[in-house]
């Protein structure tokens, strides 16, 4: 039989194994889908809500605190640290001054430093709904992972309605990664006084010792922005006003339109 004569399955398949040996490939290997490797920043960064993929993390506590955890990173298995006990930060501000952005701020500049991390964001109001008890649905794990993770954030603190049920859930998570002392980025618009009213008092005394306080304050940066904005346009005619209304043909024009 010639190579290009029509074969039984199985003397093609013998022919291709013998081809793939002689060309030093295993022909028993198994074909797998080998993904991109994504780097880890990369990877990482991704998780990041697209308003805040580019945030920088420049209150100088924040920095300070990013070089702190950095610098207390214990070497991984590659050799790149990773994330160890360390202080949290509980920043706090009105509406708009910048928290969200300065808490994934502090991450991206973790993760640009080479600092291997694990990391979870949640806004209070998510956790409490995330862990609502429902048919199907493991909270406890959630709730567990969430404690346990080397670096959480948890944005919005005491801006969701609270009762005896939230406080606990609140109590539960800060409660296990206060005793592992475990780093934490808090953001609040509420004062001290304001947050214990809303997560209780044990909570509000385990914040107080674990983390730094860092105060945002100036104008809404969102209005600002929004200001600045319209100032721009307002500054600078825009340049389709020649197009919004078409001129009338000219007898040129109207004399060079092709025949139907
Ligand atoms: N340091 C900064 N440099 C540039 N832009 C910033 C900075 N801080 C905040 N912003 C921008 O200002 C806006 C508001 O910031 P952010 O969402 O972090 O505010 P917030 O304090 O978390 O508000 P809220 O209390 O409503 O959650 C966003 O568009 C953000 O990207
Ligand atoms: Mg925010």
């Amino acid at each position: 039989m010639r190579d290009y004569d029509a074969q039984p399955v199985g003397g093609i398949a013998r022919r291709l194994a013998h081809i793939l040996t002689a060309r030093g490939i295993d022909p028993a290997a198994k074909l797998t889908e080998a993904a991109e490797p994504i780097p880890a920043l990369q990877a990482a960064e991704a998780r990041i809500p697209a308003r805040y993929q580019a945030a920088v993390a420049d209150h100088p506590a924040v920095v300070a605190w990013v070089h702190e955890v950095a610098q207390a990173g214990r070497p991984g298995p590659e050799g790149a640290p990773g994330i160890a006990q360390g202080r949290s930060l509980l920043i706090v501000g009105t509406t708009g001054t910048g928290k969200t952005h300065q808490a994934y701020g502090a991450v991206r500049s973790l993760l640009l430093a080479g600092v291997r991390l694990r990391w979870k964001a949640i806004t209070a109001a998510d956790l409490y709904a995330e862990l609502r008890p429902r048919p199907g649905h493991d909270g406890e794990r959630e709730l567990m992972d969430l404690a346990r993770c080397p670096l959480l954030i948890i944005d919005d603190l005491g801006a969701a309605k609270s009762s005896e049920w939230t406080e606990e859930i609140t109590m539960r998570l800060v409660n296990r990664r206060y005793n592992e002392m475990l780093p934490t980025l808090v953001t609040t618009n509420l004062g001290m006084a304001d947050l214990r009213q809303h997560i209780g008092d044990r909570v509000a005394s385990r914040l107080t010792e674990m983390t730094d306080k860092v105060i945002l304050d100036g104008p809404d940066r969102r209005r600002a922005l929004a200001a600045k904005r319209r100032n721009a346009a307002a500054a600078t005619p825009p340049a389709y006003t020649a197009l919004a209304a078409p001129a009338a043909p000219t007898a040129v024009s109207a004399a060079r339109r092709p025949n139907r």
